[in-house]
């Protein structure tokens, strides 16, 4: 009986222990395995996931005219207000809104318009003063699109700004939607490698977007099909797509186009950050001249990532464009300025 009861203790606490080791070597597994598919740090359960409302419900009034012809212009900008525009040439290159703005600013962590109404007018860093939605839009144009603003009171104007509004519908004054804004990477301890970035841009990105960065125009000439990254008919320095985080953590989410998806990233945080180097490294690539850009008067509320000096801190300008950006996050908490732009 004794000896019954021993081989039972002794199985027991065998299996016990061999099974305990089991689970942890899958739980460990299991983070390996989330570290190798580079799951997105923002884990959003189904409800909560924000979606474009149904263009199907947009009314047949002069709001819902507005509407519509707001996301044509979102959608075909150069068609409309392009170089040679059908109803005036505002922008100065042949991209559209929609090259960044993905599916007409619809998409989670692709810049989309889900919460933007609701949050202007808005105090900006770059000028150091409130801006209205209208005045934010002309932003856009002026940078990356190298054009001059669309006036205020112009149908196009009232078209957008209705068809954004319409976009995030259901946001709250002043409140953001997971979302809608770049998503919040790790920074990699080492600066970003554009060498590096070379190799993965042949690699995953040159066959849409071209050898030299030149994009291919559609064959009808009136937009792109892929739109250019570098070059002289791509965005000035100054537009914050040549940021390297903003650039960084939209590529990571958004690119190689229709495979990568925030939540199913195709890059690694790294090579996300290496490529985004690559692609804005002004010593490798040419780009248009930014006239009479307004960069940030405040130097307090600079980006981190902004390239071009002066800054509050003595990291230099070259930290500044390639990182590494913990030290600099670092040195701003400790007095208290803001990090997140
Ligand atoms: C080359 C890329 C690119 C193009 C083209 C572009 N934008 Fe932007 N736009 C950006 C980036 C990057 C931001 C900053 C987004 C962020 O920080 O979340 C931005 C921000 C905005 C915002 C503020 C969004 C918010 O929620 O605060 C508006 C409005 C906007 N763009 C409108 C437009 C319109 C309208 C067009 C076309 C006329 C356009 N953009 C073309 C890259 C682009
Ligand atoms: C299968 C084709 C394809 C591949 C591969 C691809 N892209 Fe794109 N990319 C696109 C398209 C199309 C758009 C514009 C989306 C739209 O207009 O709906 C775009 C837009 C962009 C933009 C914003 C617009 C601009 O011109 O600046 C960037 C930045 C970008 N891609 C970077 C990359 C990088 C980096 C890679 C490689 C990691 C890559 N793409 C791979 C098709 C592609």
């Amino acid at each position: 009986m004794k000896l019954i009861l021993k081989i039972i203790f002794f199985t027991t606490v065998f299996f016990g222990v061999f099974f305990a080791c089991q689970n942890e070597i899958k739980n460990e597994n299991q983070i390996i395995k989330k570290d190798t598919t580079h799951l997105c740090q923002v884990q959003l359960s189904n409800d909560e996931l924000w979606q474009a409302p149904d263009t199907s419900e947009i009314k047949d009034d002069e709001e819902g005219k507005a509407i519509k012809y707001g996301k044509q212009l979102v959608l075909n900008t150069a068609f409309y207000i392009g170089p040679n525009g059908i109803v005036g040439k505002y922008t100065g290159n042949f991209m559209n809104c929609t090259n960044c703005h993905l599916k007409a600013g619809t998409v989670l962590y692709g810049f989309n318009f889900s919460s933007t109404h609701a949050r202007y007018p808005q105090y900006r860093s770059r000028e150091n003063k409130i801006l209205s939605l209208a005045q934010r839009v002309n932003n856009c144009i002026e940078r990356p699109h190298i054009g001059k603003p669309l006036p205020i009171e112009s149908k196009e104007m009232t078209a957008i700004i209705c068809y954004i509004k319409w976009v995030g519908q259901n946001s709250k004054v002043n409140q953001h939607i997971k979302g809608d804004s770049p998503i919040e990477l790790e920074f990699p301890d080492v600066a970003a490698d554009p060498l590096n970035g070379e190799k993965i841009y042949k690699r995953e990105c040159q066959s849409c977007h071209g050898p030299d960065g030149e994009g291919k125009i559609r064959k009808d000439n009136v937009c792109y099909e892929y739109p250019p990254l570098w070059g002289l008919k791509s965005y000035p320095p100054g537009s914050s797509i040549h940021r390297l985080v903003k650039a960084a953590t939209f590529i990571y989410c958004n690119m190689p186009y229709e495979k990568a998806t925030y939540n199913k990233p195709v890059l690694t945080r790294e090579e996300a950050f290496d490529v985004a180097a690559f692609i804005n490294d002004d010593r490798i690539h040419k780009r248009p001249q930014n006239k009479g850009t307004i960069n940030y008067p405040n130097i307090r509320t600079k980006p981190i990532d902004y390239g071009f000096g002066p800054y509050i801190d003595t990291f230099p300008e070259v930290q500044h464009k390639f990182g590494p950006f913990k030290p600099i996050v670092e040195w701003r908490i400790k007095r208290g300025l803001p990090t997140k732009f």
